[in-house]
């Protein structure tokens, strides 16, 4: 394993020692899609659970909005009514895609006062909103591409997820899958961004740079991609950011830069106690996951060693493995979860290991390559 930890250089990035923008959690992530209703019945294959609904019999003249949920981890999806709302520009430009990740912060006022102090642009002035279930603080920030960063405090808040959401009895047809909360959260950059971007989560948010990957680390025989991890004070929210880097053929990234039309969020990874239980499960629902070359189950057992799980399932599953100095970790990646070949999810499962998978990394991009050329994009 060839991980390179890479200080910060940029004169930019200023001394922050301490945690100024406390997150608490990942509060919500927002997917703006085609048709909320029908991408329900997608997340529900994923076991989320239907919560909460904002839309025309709501009094929401705007967009259908749904709130679903699994163990800490909250979707919501949502889509316009008009053609002239901002929501269908985007999605014409992008697809389905992630607009929102929203983090739960103690001080909303204050989250939104120092990131706009330190350069972010604001998307929304904080604001309260308040029904007979209490107030709802939020503020907004502008990140890469058109994503958006929410702040929310909800500590005054008991309703279903805000003001204008009516609860939803319960979906007891949803049955979960074991998803516990988001590990990390992966966005794409264009070409020669990815230090602004890892120096903007520095400079605004606080953020440290947790790991570095170079194009030496990621590449295969045809494309490379660089990565950076931030992470924020507390360790609980990670973003690693990508970019594309020079190679023979398309890399992957650049892929993805041309069909979501831009920058923007690549990946979501969710936490399972239990991979392969969740994966069996997700799979014999019809859910796809990329497959590595068979000959990778091969040499799998000298690489990694003893382990928990019983490598016959690892192999029968497609799952991943990867060692570092604290303990391993299992992964496998969906395919894109659109038709673009844009977003994909990741499932992970830790065993001690705090890393990403770069012994992955490889194999995996091999994988995706061959999808990649299949759809005439290499
Ligand atoms: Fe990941």
């Amino acid at each position: 394993m060839t991980t390179r930890e890479m200080p910060l250089t940029d004169e930019r990035a200023i001394d922050q020692e301490d945690d100024f923008l406390k997150i608490n959690a990942i509060d919500h992530i927002e997917f703006w899609v085609g048709n909320a209703k029908q991408s329900v019945f997608f997340w529900k294959t994923w076991g989320f659970k239907p919560v909460a609904y904002s839309g025309l019999e709501t009094g929401n003249r705007r967009c259908a909005s749904w709130v679903l949920e699994q163990g800490q981890i909250r979707f919501v999806l949502s889509s316009p009514y008009s053609p002239h709302d901002e929501m269908a520009a985007h999605h014409l430009l992008h697809g389905d895609g992630v607009k929102v990740i929203a983090m739960e912060v103690d001080d909303v006022e204050a989250a939104w006062r120092e990131t706009t102090a330190r350069g972010a642009k604001s998307v929304q002035a904080p604001a309260e909103q308040n029904d007979d279930r209490g107030l709802l603080r939020t503020a907004a920030i502008a990140t890469y591409g058109q994503t958006v960063h929410q702040f929310v405090d909800r500590s005054d808040y008991v309703g279903a997820f805000k003001p204008g959401y009516k609860p939803l009895s319960e979906d007891k047809n949803v049955k979960p899958v074991g998803f516990a909360a988001v590990d990390h959260i992966v966005g794409n950059v264009e070409l020669g961004k990815m230090n602004y971007w890892v120096n903007w989560y520095h400079r605004v948010m606080g953020f440290r740079q947790i790991v570095h990957y170079d194009d030496t680390v990621i590449h295969t025989e045809y494309s490379a991609l660089m990565s950076k991890v931030m992470g924020n004070g507390n360790g609980r929210i990670k973003f690693p950011i990508n970019e594309p880097a020079e190679g023979r053929k398309k890399s992957q990234i650049e892929e993805y830069l041309d069909y979501y039309t831009g920058p923007g969020v690549q990946h979501i990874a969710l936490i399972t106690g239990d991979i392969i239980g969740t994966v069996r499960e997700l799979r014999s629902r019809g859910l796809e996951f990329l497959r590595v070359p068979q000959s990778y189950y091969d040499t799998l057992p000298d690489r990694i060693g003893p382990i928990k799980e019983k490598y016959d399932d690892i192999a029968e599953l497609g799952i991943l493995a990867d060692r570092d100095d604290e303990g391993y970790l299992l992964q496998i990646f969906s395919r894109p979860i659109q038709d673009r070949p844009t977003m994909f999810m990741e499932v992970i499962q830790r065993r001690g290991a705090r890393g990403f998978g770069v012994g992955n990394f490889k194999a995996l991009f091999e994988s995706i390559e061959i999808e990649q050329g299949k759809r005439g994009n290499l």
